[in-house]
């Protein structure tokens, strides 16, 4: 059982949790509550406290430093609670995205973004039997890297967790057009929360617009979605929003591997 499930039973009831408790149904329960309740509460910043609320444990907010995840910083800022915030850095970010990181924190001191890396060993290896620029030879090779760079480092910030925020909105791809503002996540054994699922893009530019948030310079310049600079490029005008991510795959294929791709809710049991 996960830290994060001790924490949950724990936090449930007092005394010895009863012999057929079951985290998985505990944690499932926990966030159907929140997925029907969060969408109600009108402010970001109501959401995520919210959330603080009713998660006993370490929640923790994995940010990718592009719009949306800029925007749910500024929420975490300001309720004051104690949210673990974390990015991935993959070593191949747009130096841009870098910049972001440090206007960040200088904007939300005391807050610290925790910045995790890949096990070196992992990356040596890979780029070993693949070469640097190992990620074009073949979708394979791509995922491989994705895995590497930001999968297992992903896996490794959410050990012992007890929620994970993201910054998924349904309207960014058809795949992501199902992501609830909670679901039980039982690969990681937390409950993950996406609590700007609902948000358009202008909601969000308006957001980002009226509290002055610091943002990526390169989001003016023609990337509305930021990843690793080998695997992102500009969009052009009327094109889809992820059309510049991995742009020489299928969009039905464009995922790295951090996110299980939602289904409908008639689908979920
Ligand atoms: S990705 O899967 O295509 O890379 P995207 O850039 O849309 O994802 O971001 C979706 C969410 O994944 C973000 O809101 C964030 O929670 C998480 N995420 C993506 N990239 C990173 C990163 N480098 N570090 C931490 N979280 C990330
Ligand atoms: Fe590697 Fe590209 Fe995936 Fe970044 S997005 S981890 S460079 S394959």
């Amino acid at each position: 059982m996960t830290e994060a499930n001790v924490r949950m039973r724990a936090g449930r009831t007092a005394g010895a949790p009863p012999a057929h408790s079951d985290p998985n149904s505990e944690g499932a329960a926990l966030a159907a509550t929140l997925d029907e309740t969060m969408g109600a509460l009108d402010s970001l910043e109501a959401r995520l406290v919210a959330v603080a609320d009713a998660i006993p444990g370490r929640i923790t907010f994995s940010t990718s430093l592009g719009l949306e995840d800029q925007a749910v910083l500024h929420a975490i800022a300001r309720t004051g609670r104690a949210f673990d915030v974390f990015t991935l850095d993959t070593g191949r970010h747009f130096p841009e995205t870098l910049e972001t990181l440090e206007a960040s924190e200088l904007r939300y001191a005391p807050l610290k973004i925790r910045v995790v890396f890949p096990d070196a060993q992992d990356v040596e290896l890979l780029v070993a039997r693949d070469g640097i620029m190992g990620f074009r030879q073949s979708i394979e090779a791509r995922k491989a890297c994705c895995d590497v760079r930001k999968v297992r480092p992903l896996n490794k910030a959410l050990a012992g967790a007890a929620g994970w925020i993201t910054g998924l909105r349904r309207d960014q791809s058809a795949v992501r057009a199902h992501v609830p503002f909670a679901s039980w996540d039982e690969e990681h054994q937390l409950v993950k929360l996406n609590p700007i699922a609902d948000w358009s893009l202008e909601q969000l530019e308006a957001y980002i617009a009226d509290n002055s948030i610091p943002v990526n310079p390169l989001h003016a310049r023609g990337f509305p979605s930021i990843g690793c600079q080998p695997c992102t490029r500009a969009i052009r005008p009327g094109e889809d929003i992820r059309a510049g991510r991995w742009w020489w795959e299928n969009e039905d294929g464009k995922e790295c591997g951090l996110h299980n791709r939602p289904k409908p809710k008639e689908a979920h049991t």
